[in-house]
């Protein structure tokens, strides 16, 4: 049986990716997340951040808006450090704060989060993917220890 609940879903409304970005981003993002909570969706995960690139089509969409429409937990994405996640935490914004590019450079990041050490900076793009002339490395992907 199907359990809506236990089904989340991933959107970017600020996204630029793949040629994302409508003149009626704003509306048609609303317009989901209402259905989203009628259809009783566990959570939405958003790439709120601006940082995978935005599209401009007017003032970005924020976690408060969809908050307004979606009653069940939020998570946000894109760019967040320690700081700011716990920033959007206590602002009472997002209900999680998601961390993606941290961890390829990073693998302990929790336990460098937790103690409050200094982070390895996030790798270029060309390091996010590790194959260079079809060699594949762990460049961009040092353990814990490294
Ligand atoms: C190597 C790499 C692969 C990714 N692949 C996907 C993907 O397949 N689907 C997706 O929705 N996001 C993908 N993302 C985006 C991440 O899930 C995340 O939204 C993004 O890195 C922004 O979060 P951050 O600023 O914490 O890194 C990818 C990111 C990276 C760095």
């Amino acid at each position: 049986m199907f359990e809506p609940e236990c089904v989340g879903i991933r959107i970017a409304p600020n996204g630029v990716y793949n040629g994302m970005g409508s003149d009626d981003f704003r509306e048609s993002f609303l317009y989901y997340a209402r259905r989203f909570s009628a259809y009783k969706l566990g959570y939405i995960h958003v790439m709120i951040g601006l940082g995978f690139g935005f599209h401009n089509k007017g003032k970005p969409m924020t976690i408060a808006e969809l908050k307004k429409e979606f009653p069940g937990p939020i998570i946000a994405n894109v760019g967040f450090d320690a700081d700011s996640a716990e920033k959007e935490l206590s602002a009472g914004g997002a209900d999680l704060v998601a961390f993606g590019r941290p961890f390829l450079s990073n693998p302990d990041l929790v336990e460098k989060m937790q103690e409050g050490r200094e982070l390895r900076p996030m790798l270029p793009m060309e390091y996010w993917y590790t194959s260079k002339e079809n060699v594949w490395t762990s460049e961009g992907y040092p353990s814990p220890k490294g």
